[in-house]
């Protein structure tokens, strides 16, 4: 949500922020900016993606220090004017900003005329207190930290001071950003993959830190002033991971890298003798807990509806799925000894890290399972586990959700094993894991009769309709949030046997439903309900396991473990969005109104 990039102390600047704002577009694309200083200065901004801010940029706006942005509004229009880098009154100072700046409108009324305010963002604020403290005598730094002592809410700042083109101030609080390390050059990012092909060398920075950036020092200190000295990390990634490769999408990439994931984890896992490596210390924490609270958004919500059931099998331990958003201010009465799993694609969403800061004060362990090793949901909960998915670029979430599915049953059988539970000793997950692989890759292989289904059943449609009982309801409930982010079709998920209490009126001639059925006792239920909405003039199309499909299912499922259902069920689903949103000529990647990384609540 907005990523900002910055580099100092090289050749080439505008080329290396523009690559950088490319690789962070997934964060946002309402506008784009960049400023660039060397032998002259040079702000250039633009509405919409960044190939528009390319346009714009003639060879000569180039640098060796600069600072670029691309923004998901939050407040303001996406407008130019309303577009990052955000100047000072006399041009002075410019900024970027990624977060929100909650006290804004007391800031504005408190120290600042409205006169020189040109644009409807809560970023302006920033960028003005800076200049006024500047303009009473302070000098750029202690401008800085004086307006970051006043800020509140979630921000990474990169400031630059027009006057001076080899230093950069950047600062942090709950929006993520990295320092890179160069030779004789540095950089800085919400996102290491924005930077990998300048460095794999990344500092965190921790909330409240402030830093000077100059092509030679990356000086970080606390609220207090205090120099903080923190290594490095080396940043496992290959910059090739994030490529789109052959591929028109990267939705269609992350669609077929699934079998290789749900491999990669087996591998990941798995000890040397077949045992699962995970850690002791988490597993006795769980085994000592007596409820486990799911907290997640959006996909990664669903990823825990699909592991529900598992997991209760396989450990006994009753499992409960909450959306953040609601669950942090509306907490209900928590069992005595609850367990937190935070499932997070970005480790970064806002929402549930609200959740976390509240269940870290009441003391309560927490597990964050991620794709993103040392994001803030990682970093902030007890423990983490990783999903080994590569980097998911894509805005619709796809090989994430299958790879938390996959971990979380990972996490079941350890724990269901450590307890002796039988359903968990006998069950051989790694190998229903590889089979599982196997299958995923014989759906992948239909893509074409997919591609012809979806153009009989969705590309012209307002709406349809995924149902289902169990977790096959759950699976509904994720294809339809796909096929509605990116074709922008109304689409719902519903309990199949919920339609008859309600939302069956909505059912017309044609109206398109998707029946999934993996289960043989509720499949014949669902069956009954697609026969309801058929009579009523819907289109029905069902997706069905091989054992219990009849000779007119349009979608067969390879047969698999009937608790893992939902990691090859989603797979159909998956590429229909893909291909409804091709057929209606939408840009795949990238939704509207939508960001990948949300970092506001
Ligand atoms: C939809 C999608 C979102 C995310 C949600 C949570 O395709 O990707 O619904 O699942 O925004 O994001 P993470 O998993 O990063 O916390």
């Amino acid at each position: 949500m907005c990523g900002i990039v910055g580099v100092v102390g090289k050749n080439d600047a505008t080329k290396i922020i523009l690559n950088g704002l490319k690789r962070l577009e997934y964060r946002g694309y309402d506008s784009a900016g960049i400023y660039v200083a060397g032998s002259s200065n040079h702000l250039v901004k633009s509405i919409g993606p960044i190939k528009n801010l390319e346009e714009k940029l003639t060879p000569s706006i180039n640098g060796t220090m600069g600072i670029g942005h691309t923004r998901w509004a939050t407040h303001g229009k996406p407008t130019e004017s309303n577009a990052h880098p955000h100047t000072s009154e006399n041009g002075e100072l410019i900024l970027v900003h990624n977060g929100v700046i909650e006290n804004y409108d007391a800031l504005r009324q408190s120290y600042l005329s409205e006169d020189i305010f040109y644009g409807q963002t809560d970023t302006e604020i920033a960028v003005h207190l800076v200049a006024l403290f500047k303009k009473q005598g302070l000098q750029t730094k202690a401008a800085f930290k004086k307006a970051l002592s006043l800020i509140e809410g979630s921000y990474a700042f990169a400031l630059v001071d027009t006057n001076d083109s080899e230093t950069i101030y950047v600062a942090k609080n709950k929006s993520p950003l990295l320092i890179g390390l160069g030779e004789n050059f540095n950089v800085l990012c919400s996102d290491a993959l924005a930077m990998l092909d300048q460095t794999s060398h990344f500092v965190e920075l921790m909330d409240g830190e402030m830093v000077t950036l100059t092509a030679t020092d990356a000086i970080i200190e606390n609220p207090a002033g205090e120099v903080i000295k923190r290594d490095y990390y080396v940043a496992e990634l290959d910059a090739s991971d994030i490529e789109k490769g052959t591929y028109p999408y990267y939705m269609l990439k992350e669609i077929d890298e699934q079998p290789v994931v749900m491999r990669k984890i087996v591998q990941k896992y798995q000890t040397i003798d077949g045992e699962i490596a995970i850690d002791q210390d988490l597993l006795t924490t769980l085994k000592s807990s007596d409820r486990v609270y799911i907290v997640a958004c959006g996909t990664s919500s669903h990823a825990g509806w699909a592991s529900k059931k598992f997991f209760e099998t396989l450990t006994h331990l009753p499992v409960e799925i909450h959306l953040s958003s609601e669950f942090g201010y509306n907490m209900p009465l928590l069992s005595k000894k609850p367990f937190f799993i935070y499932l997070s694609q970005s480790g970064e969403t806002a929402d549930s890290r609200q959740v976390l800061v509240k269940t870290n004060e009441l003391g309560h362990p927490s597990l964050t399972i991620t794709n993103v090793a040392g994001s803030t949901l990682s970093r902030e909960a007890t423990y983490t586990l990783l999903l080994h998915a590569g980097p998911e670029i894509a805005v619709a979430s796809t090989k994430a959700y299958t790879a938390q599915i996959a971990v979380m049953a990972v996490l079941a059988k350890a724990l269901g094993t450590e307890k002796g539970i039988a359903n968990a000793v006998e069950f051989d997950l790694f190998h229903e894991l590889g089979l599982i692989a196997t299958a995923m890759e014989t759906m992948i292989n239909e893509k074409e009769h997919l591609e012809e289904l979806t153009a009989n059943y969705l590309s012209a449609t307002r709406n349809a309709f995924y149902i289902g009982r169990g977790n096959d309801y759950y699976v509904s409930m994720e294809a339809a949030l796909k096929l509605k982010e990116i074709s922008y079709i109304q689409a719902e998920g519903f309990a199949a046997g919920e339609l008859k209490h309600g939302t069956i009126a909505l059912i017309e001639e044609g109206t398109p439903v998707i029946g999934i059925i993996t289960d043989a006792v509720t499949g014949q239920h669902t069956r009954g309900n697609l026969q309801e909405v058929k009579s009523r003039g819907a289109n029905t199309l069902v997706i069905s396991s091989e054992g219990l499909a009849k000779p007119d299912d349009q979608i067969l499922l390879p047969t698999v473990h009937p608790l893992l259902t939902s990691l090859l069920a989603v797979v159909p689903t998956q590429l229909i969005a893909y291909f409804a949103t091709l057929q209606r000529g939408y840009d795949v990647d990238k939704p509207r109104n939508l960001a990948k990384s949300v970092t506001v609540e």
